[in-house]
């Protein structure tokens, strides 16, 4: 949810921010903007993708070796130019850029007219530079006790970068509850709200925590806490491989994160498990935690919520432990009841997104235990869970989740296989044949990839055009409908519904007419007769069918078009059939000539309510 990168050192920053903010675009691109210091500080700004941007440089000649800057996803204001960050106090004092929300901001407008401000722009941004500029004027103590007031005075989530322009050479930061790293190198300091946009310049980072503030300087970086006192920071090193941060040759990230699937699932298998065991070890959650659960409260949004419904099937399947699956934004707010004797997983790609984290602090405050599903690391949800275990998914570029969501899935087999075992609700030998079946998916995966890829895009530009799309199962194939429907819609703003299959008749079949498009899933061997049948009711009804099934499960007469997947535990379906659903939107998207890596309207890690 907007990117911010910024850079002071001996460089040119120009080439710095623009690069930056390239890797961020995923983050927000509505607009973009950048400011840099020479002697003055100059600002470009340019409505939508950062090509604009780009274009309106393309002869300046900024030779500034110190900048900041922003891609927007508009939340206050519509996204034009002049509601484009950077944005800059009434006399020019500050200039700064602000990734989240500032919910008292309205308020804080009244209190700065009355001093004489004015204001140019929509966002809540704005107020941020005028009442920085403010407490900077008043108390003359200089920029962290504006800072430093600035934070205590204003509520909501930031992440902000600042110049003074009585100090040249610092670019000054603060953040809560919105990410931000700050790197370090030999040339220079950087600071970002991800970490691909520096992860070509330094792997070397600190994390800046809540309420704390930097100042960053051509060599140093100094840290300090709310009271202005000089606090230490470790610094830690990114491991990630810089080329996932990079197209590699494919059309879009998101092709290339579909297609990395086997190797992240791979990764995520063996960094959990190792001679016929699972170790969750490395989370601190060890098998004494693991026993005393008595019931399991999974919380997340959008796709990682949809990985929480299939991760219900499955615990309680295999553990007996009932589990309640919840949207963040509804948990949140519905003062649940919670038993300390049970587990809140939290899963979150981003570990930033702002109703999951909301959620986290519910449980905590609940005196619950939490654990986090969590894809990038230190980020705040893996801070402040209890126990956090990691998806080995890598960065996810692309703003539509693929990777991340089948590695989220690993994990939560993983936890469903270990509880079990320790609740002794299944033996060894399950235990062993479980995990040896589980290490068998990244070759299926593979295998999916390589069969299907060619007949979903045949099928994707027959289908191009449709309006609407179905997707229908029972049980798990159910729960991976909901997000099959989800990534179809989000990137191809087809309009489709996912449904229980025996539902259907209770209303949503009145909408199937002749060549409606629906995906039936046929995975559960159990239940797979009664989808078939549906399938059927639909078929005579006009639908048109593509049914995703393993060879044992014969569709043919429910189906207009098969696809089939290799066969595998019936827990472990999704991880296969989630696959087609991928590709199917991608295609989609592709033939309708449409953005696929940046939807309309959206942007990842969602770091506002
Ligand atoms: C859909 C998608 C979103 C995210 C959701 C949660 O493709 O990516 O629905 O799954 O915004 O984000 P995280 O996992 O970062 O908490």
């Amino acid at each position: 949810m907007c990117g911010i990168v910024g850079y002071n050192g001996k460089n040119k920053a120009v080439d710095i921010l623009l690069d930056g903010l390239s890797k961020l675009e995923y983050r927000g691109y509505d607009s973009a903007g950048i400011a840099i210091r020479d002697k003055d500080i100059t600002i470009f700004k340019a409505k939508g993708k950062l090509s604009n941007l780009k274009e309106k440089l393309a002869n300046e000649k900024l030779k500034g070796t110190c900048g900041i800057g922003h891609t927007r996803w508009a939340t206050h204001g519509e996204p034009n130019e002049n509601n484009a960050h950077p944005h800059i106090s009434n006399d020019g004092n500050i200039t700064l850029v602000h990734n989240g929300i500032i919910e008292n901001y309205q308020e804080i407008v009244e209190k700065l007219k009355r001093h004489n401000y004015k204001f140019y722009s929509e966002t809540d941004t704005e107020v941020l530079a005028n009442i920085i500029d403010y407490y900077y004027k008043k108390y003359k103590i200089g920029p962290i006790d504006a800072i430093n007031r600035t934070m205590v005075r204003v509520r909501g989530s930031y992440a902000i970068a600042v110049m003074f322009k009585d100090y040249p050479d610092e670019i000054w930061v603060a953040r809560k509850d919105s990410p931000m790293i700050i790197g370090e190198a030999k040339d220079g300091m950087y600071v970002a709200s991800d970490v691909p946009a520096i992860l070509k310049y330094t792997r070397n980072v600190y994390y800046i925590d809540n309420l704390e503030a930097a100042c960053l300087k051509k060599d140093k970086v100094i840290f300090y806490d709310l009271n202005g006192d000089i606090i230490q920071k470790e610094l830690k090193e990114i491991k990630w491989d810089l080329s996932v941060a990079e197209k590699g040759g494919y059309e879009h990230f998101m092709i290339k994160e579909i297609n990395e699937e086997p190797d992240v699932i791979k990764k995520t298998i063996s960094y959990y498990t190792g001679n016929d065991k699972i170790d969750f070890a490395k989370s601190n959650l060890n098998k004494e935690d693991l026993k005393n659960i008595k019931e399991i409260y999974i919380v997340a949004c959008g796709s990682a919520y949809h990985v929480g419904v299939c991760a219900a099937y499955v615990i309680e399947d295999l553990t007996r432990i009932p589990v309640r699956v919840d949207i963040a934004s509804e948990f949140r707010y519905r003062k649940p009841i919670l038993n300390k004797d049970s587990l809140v997983v939290i899963i979150s790609q981003s570990g930033e997104t702002a109703d999951s984290l909301a959620a986290l602090r519910e449980a905590k405050n609940a005196g619950v235990k939490t654990l986090g599903i969590v894809n990038v690391v230190g980020s705040s949800i893996a801070r402040e869970a209890d126990h956090v275990l990691y998806t080995m998914a890598g960065p996810e570029i692309a703003v539509a989740t693929t990777k991340a969501f089948s590695t989220q899935l690993i994990v939560c087999y993983l936890l469903a296989i270990e509880l079990a075992m320790v609740k002794e609700q299944i033996t060894k030998k399950e235990y062993i044949e479980l995990l040896k079946e589980i290490n068998t998916l990244p070759t299926k995966v593979e295998s999916i990839l390589k069969d299907s890829t060619n007949t979903i895009q045949k099928l994707s530009s027959q289908f191009a055009s449709i309006h609407d799309a179905f997707y229908i199962g029972r049980g798990l194939d159910y729960a991976i409908s909901l997000e099959g429907s989800l990534k179809l819609k989000e990137v191809s703003y087809i309009h489709s519904e996912a449904y229980a299959a025996g539902e259907l008749k209770h209303g949503t079949i009145s909408l199937i007419e002749d060549n409606t498009l629906v995906i039936g899933i046929v995975t559960q061997e159990y239940i797979a007769e009664k989808t078939i049948s549906n399938l059927i009711e639909v078929k005579s009804r006009g639908g048109y069918i593509v049914s995703i099934a393993p060879k044992n499960i014969d569709t043919s007469k429910a189906s207009n078009f098969i696809l089939t997947i290799p066969e595998t535990s019936k827990y472990f379906y999704p991880s296969l059939t989630v696959i087609p659903l991928q590709l199917l939107a991608y295609y989609m998207t592709v033939s309708r000539g449409l953005d696929v890596d940046k939807p309309r309207n959206l942007a990842k890690s969602v770091t506002v309510e």
